[in-house]
């Protein structure tokens, strides 16, 4: 057998060296350890229940593949690179312990659904934990939101004033977002939990098995349903990949609106000198870093998306070895959602937001001529008279650099008979809140309920 591989049978010369670094997982998959003596620990024990292995057999394997682990765990392990991956590690290991039984472990199994079914484990405790990350953020969030339910800031279309809006509903939206973050990592997981095992090489065994009880065993809730599907299909990296991307979208987009909120001119936030840094040179600034790295590094995430999805474009059925390269795109992805999601939680957590010059800059842009136009329409005017009129107002305040409330009655009248005092309460930035009464709207009501709603859901999503 060359360089003793576990497929080296009918190998006469050993592998180049070149082609070894080239084509070892170890160095990576070794993140799988756990999942794979588990998933390994199943398939022994079924073996036995099955008849294939003895009940001796079977607990024997058991007890040397936790020794493994125990091994791993300490570090006491070797981890070879002419073993290939962490599949052969660990089985060539549990040989080295219990002697030749080690060798009956792999019996109507092949590391194509060995892999497929360790990598499902993993992303799928992965997603898991991207949810209990996703919610703590909307936790923030809603917390936040209660606390500045009273606080205004313009709200913005095309990044120009727009209408005056609470900051809970601008941060309530974004809770949205990572509340669908959550349900769609959920939907994913739904898909990632099925056991493959049982699928062999791609044409399933002669062994008797129970793909069902091994299922069970690992609490997975469904069963490969056809054998060439289960060893080739890696839907569920790439879901969870583009449910980690477009997470990371909703985090960049945040981040943007933080860089900016930050910025002097802005003021409406004070990052925490904990996710902030100063430069080298100039010593008065204070950098939003923290956001730029998270808007940044949404790009790897996509990254992780784009190689995924090309790796698996031109695959024939079933397994083939480009499959190894799912591994570290989605490692790297969910090194940088989960960093991002908690840190995003603890800097929203620990940010000054300031009302003082979020009101303001409510008084730059007429975020309060709508308010006119529609106390037109309650006059009787037809609304496209109404908007008119109020685009004529705002064209005339805006050359004498007045706001509209800094207009007299008598000026406002010179535009519409129908103005009179009671306009002056339609304008208030506070009044234009406030009327917005409907369902989902920026009023202090339908505010209140959405986050009584998100609180709802959050004590639901920790049940879960
Ligand atoms: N290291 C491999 C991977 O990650 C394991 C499966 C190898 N299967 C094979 N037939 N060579 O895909």
């Amino acid at each position: 057998m060359a360089d003793g591989k576990l497929w080296g049978g009918r190998f006469a010369e050993g592998t180049a060296a070149s082609v070894e670094a080239y084509t070892e997982s170890q160095s990576f998959d070794r993140a799988l350890a756990e999942v794979d003596v588990r998933g390994s620990q199943a398939h022994a024990r079924m073996l036995a229940r099955q008849g294939v292995l003895t009940a001796d057999e079977a607990e024997a394997i058991v007890a040397g593949l936790e020794q493994v682990l125990g091994e791993i765990a300490r570090g006491e392990f070797v981890w070879r690179r002419e073993r290939e991956d962490v599949h052969m590690n660990v089985e060539a290991r549990l040989t080295e312990l219990i002697g030749p039984l080690g060798g009956k472990l792999h019996t109507g199994r092949s590391r194509n659904d060995q892999v497929a079914l360790d990598f499902r484990l993993h992303v799928r405790a992965r997603l898991a934990h991207w949810r209990a990350l996703a919610a703590r953020l909307v936790a923030v969030l809603a917390e936040r939101a209660q606390e500045h339910r009273e606080t205004l800031l313009p709200g913005c279309t095309h990044f120009q004033p727009a209408q005056p809006v609470s900051l809970a509903q601008h941060l309530l939206a974004y809770a949205q977002m990572f509340m669908r973050d959550h349900a769609r990592a959920g939907d994913c997981l739904g898909r990632a939990d099925v056991c493959p095992l049982g699928a062999a090489a791609l044409a399933g065994t002669t062994y008797p098995l129970d793909p069902r009880a091994v299922a069970d065993e690992l609490g997975m809730a469904g069963v490969f349903a056809n054998s060439m599907d289960a060893v080739s299909d890696r839907d569920f990296v790439i879901e969870a990949v583009f449910t980690a991307s477009l997470c990371m979208a909703h985090l960049s987009r945040l981040c943007e609106e933080l860089i900016i909120w930050a910025n002097p001119r802005f003021g409406f936030v004070t990052l925490p000198d904990a996710y902030s840094t100063g430069s080298s040179i100039m010593p008065q600034k204070k950098n939003p870093d923290v956001c730029e790295l998270m808007r940044g590094k949404t790009g790897r995430v996509y990254g992780a998306l784009t190689a995924l999805l090309t790796l698996v474009k031109g695959l024939p059925l079933t397994y083939n070895r480009d499959m190894q390269e799912d591994k570290e795109p989605f490692f790297d992805a969910d090194r940088t959602v989960s960093a991002s999601l908690a840190i995003m939680a603890d800097m929203l957590a620990a940010m000054r937001f300031n009302p003082g010059p979020m009101r303001e800059a409510l008084s730059q842009g007429f975020l309060n001529a709508t308010e006119l136009a529609d106390y037109l329409v309650g006059k009787g005017l037809p609304f496209r008279e109404a908007h008119h009129v109020t685009g004529a107002c705002v064209g005339y305040a805006e050359a004498k650099g007045l706001r509209l409330e800094d207009m007299s009655l008598a000026e406002l009248q010179g535009f519409s008979p129908l103005i009179g005092q009671d306009a002056f309460e339609a304008l208030r930035y506070e009044t234009a809140v406030a009327r917005r009464q409907a369902s989902g709207g920026i009023g202090p009501g339908p505010v209140a309920r959405q986050i009584d709603d998100v609180r709802a859901w959050l004590a639901q999503a920790g049940a879960e």
